[in-house]
């Protein structure tokens, strides 16, 4: 399967990142019909997942209709890694809800959140090379391909993504995402395309290199693919407002048309409507505005729509912001 994802090459590959709070199914089902070619959960705590935690279940969520999704974890413990990565691949949680089986696990390598980084995990990980290899023979276990999501390291003067990729490849990952940023630098300035050739240069051509950072549009995915040679790119900041990034990459240059603000708006009343009928109006009204914010930038009157749906205290209301 993920020869598959990689190899069917039109186009540049280009996959959707992982955030927190916001590649929930409801979103990636939307990348995925606008050419989005495989994306990644958001993360979620293995030790939560083995301590079996219900909003962890929610969060693992699959549905009809979606491109190729991987799980993925966090956590520091090889055994916890081990039985969480298990019970991804056995569907045999709790309020599993995987309309088909994910088709990998990915582990987090990257996160730069202060809360995670002081518990060992995300990129705390890169710290210690031999500790993220035991992790990958951890999650090897369960059967599923494991990918590694890492950044190029934790400060400039540590920047050891290289030793880090060779480390969990040589323990049987399957692919590598590399966002050229360290910690240190969280999500700006510029993406480091550098770090993420030497690591491409690094690995057997057999193991996948996906590039991640700033891509946002055709010129910017082939750049990165010219660059560093990568095998995919994946996005993230950018598809949260323009999920049409992923048809201009998809369409390659050909009969690809920008959406209007009217399909701006439609596709974020839709999505908000989408995440209200999975997650009850109340917690969906407030996730949604986040989300909205996002694809109502730079239009017009965008500051006051924002604020009105910041008020806005049901979904109905929202619509009515939005006109729909
Ligand atoms: C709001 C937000 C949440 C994120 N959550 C995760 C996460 O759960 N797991 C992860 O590996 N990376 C996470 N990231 C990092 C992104 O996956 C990606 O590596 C980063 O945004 C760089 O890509 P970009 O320049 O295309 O945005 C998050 C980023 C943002 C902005």
């Amino acid at each position: 399967m993920i020869n598959k994802i990689f190899n069917n090459t039109n186009s540049i590959p280009a996959f959707l990142a992982p955030m927190a709070g916001f590649t929930d199914a409801p979103f990636r089902l939307l990348c995925t019909k606008l050419g989005c070619r495989m994306s990644v959960s958001e993360m979620i705590s293995a030790k939560a997942m083995v301590y079996r935690d219900k909003k962890t279940a929610t969060l693992a969520k699959i549905a009809e209709g979606e491109a190729p999704v991987s799980i993925q974890l966090f956590g520091h413990e090889a055994d916890v890694m081990a039985e969480a990565a298990c019970m991804v691949a056995e569907s045999s949680f709790e309020g599993c809800d995987f309309a088909k089986p994910p088709v990998a696990i990915d582990i987090n390598m990257g996160c730069p959140v202060k809360k995670i980084y002081s518990s060992g995990d995300g990129s705390a990980l890169m710290r210690d090379p031999e500790l993220c290899a035991r992790l990958v023979e951890g999650a090897k276990k369960c059967g599923l391909p494991v990918t590694v999501k890492i950044r190029a390291g934790i400060t400039a003067q540590t920047k050891n993504a290289v030793e880090v990729a060779k480390a969990c490849t040589e323990a049987g990952a399957s692919a590598v995402c590399v966002h050229g940023r360290t910690r240190e630098q969280m999500y700006a300035p510029g993406v480091d395309l550098d770090i993420i050739a030497a690591v491409r240069d690094a690995l057997p051509e057999s193991i996948y290199v996906i590039g991640n950072g700033d891509v946002k549009d055709l010129k910017s995915a082939k750049r990165m693919v010219d660059y560093t040679g990568c095998n995919a790119v994946m996005i993230g900041r950018e598809a949260l407002g323009n999920p049409w990034a992923f048809a201009e990459i998809a369409s390659n240059g050909e009969n690809y048309y920008p959406p209007t603000t009217e399909d701006r708006i439609e596709t974020a009343a839709a999505l908000i409507r989408a995440v209200c009928s999975e997650k009850g109006e109340f917690a969906g009204v407030r996730e949604s505005r986040g989300r909205a914010a996002h694809f109502i930038k730079g239009l017009r009157g965008a500051a006051e729509i924002r604020a009105a749906i910041n008020q806005a205290e049901s979904l109905q209301e929202i619509m009515d912001i939005l006109k729909i």
